[in-house]
């Protein structure tokens, strides 16, 4: 708790620098990368370095909002909604939760120099999508960060959303309900933030939704659940599309790209039919090596590995997980590292399991 405040009083003081900073528009991709904290494992933040300078401080109001995100990823949403945002086309928020990174994205607008202009152009340039209904993993959450919040699996936690994301309410166009009941979009999209693709539908949804409305040269794409162990099908449909973007870089568990080339429908339609096994894997091997990460790069294996399970069952799988354990011993053997102790152990559970159908 202590270390808490010392952050947030830290933070605060930062916040004020912030709003003096330059802003930067052109925020144009260069081949120069930037390492920003050669952190523990899964703490690495790796940004070309037009975005890098966006890892800033934040208001501390953002952090009032309970998220899954880490702090550098919500110094992100804030910078990009602040200072690289253009008002070239609306901000996607899909998968929001209780709100964290729709109030980054929202104080971000609210201290964007060009906020007049954009406001002019989008009076709700937020676009955020969320079911609010609480899923089997949900109460653990709300216990672990001790939030007054509480609700139980199937019930509705609309109100807490409303309630965090009151301060920038002005800005939102919040969409309660099944995100595959979403309508078609018919503006560009200049920043698209996903942590809802936890389906291959949902992620076909997404990507046909808005990829299309990506404008070339200018939209970032924030996969928020990239470099998670599980949902590999993220990971295959958007290398499928590399020709169309560069990767910018990696922060907390985002991997960040801009869009450089208009995406035709065509393409998006046969993310579904086209992809044969022997192709998917190899769009998760890429997947995995974009990371400089080892640590991410034995998460994207351990993903992988679930994708070996559904294209050539449960034996090949568990072949391609000892060989995980060869190639990754460090990572195997710092079981005092919770996070990396438990996506193996899951992995383990995951190869016993019947499989679940995924739609
Ligand atoms: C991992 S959480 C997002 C965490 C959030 N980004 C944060 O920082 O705290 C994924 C969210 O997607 C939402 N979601 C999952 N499936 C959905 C669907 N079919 N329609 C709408 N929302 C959905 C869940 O309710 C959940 O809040």
């Amino acid at each position: 708790m202590a270390l808490l405040h010392g952050a947030k009083r830290l933070l605060g003081r930062m916040a004020a620098a912030a709003t003096t900073a330059r802003a930067d528009r052109e925020a144009a991709p260069s081949t120069k990368v930037e390492l920003l904290s050669a952190a523990k494992p899964l703490q690495m933040t790796r940004l070309n370095a037009a975005f890098a300078k966006l890892v800033d401080s934040i208001p501390l109001s953002c952090l009032d909002t309970p998220s899954m995100m880490s702090l550098p990823e919500k110094q992100f949403l804030f910078g990009l909604a602040s200072r690289y945002y253009a008002g070239k086309g609306i901000i996607v928020d899909a998968g929001v939760f209780l709100g964290g990174s729709t109030h980054c994205f929202g104080e971000g607008v609210r201290s964007n120099p060009q906020r007049e202009e954009i406001m002019r152009n989008w009076p709700r340039p937020i676009v955020s999508y969320e079911r609010a209904i609480v899923n089997p993993n949900m109460p653990n959450f709300f216990l672990k960060q001790r939030l007054t919040f509480s609700a139980a699996p199937g019930e509705s936690f609309e109100s807490e959303l409303r309630r965090n994301i009151e301060p920038v309410q002005d800005l939102v166009d919040l969409r309660i309900g099944d995100f595959m009941d979403a309508a078609e979009l018919d503006c560009p999209v200049e920043i698209l933030f996903l942590d809802i693709l936890k389906t291959p539908a949902l992620s076909l949804r997404a990507f046909q939704l808005f990829y299309s409305r990506l404008i070339p040269g200018r939209s970032l794409v924030i996969h928020q659940d990239y470099f998670f162990e599980e949902l590999p099908w993220i990971k295959t449909h958007q290398e499928a599309l590399a020709e169309y973007f560069d990767f910018v870089g990696e922060i907390g568990s985002s991997a960040v790209f801009l869009c450089r080339k208009e995406i035709p429908r065509a393409v998006l339609d046969g993310l579904e039919t086209d992809l044969l096994p022997a192709e998917q894997l190899r769009l998760a091997s890429i997947a995995m090596h974009r990371s400089a990460d080892p640590a991410r790069r034995f998460f994207m294996a351990l993903s992988k590995m679930r994708l070996v399970r559904k294209l050539q069952g449960r034996v090949a799988a568990r072949a391609y997980l000892e060989l995980i354990k060869t190639e990754f011993p460090e990572q195997v053997a710092q079981t005092d590292n919770r996070r990396l102790g438990h996506a193996l152990q899951r992995a383990e559970v995951f190869l016993v399991r019947k499989p679940r159908k995924v739609q």
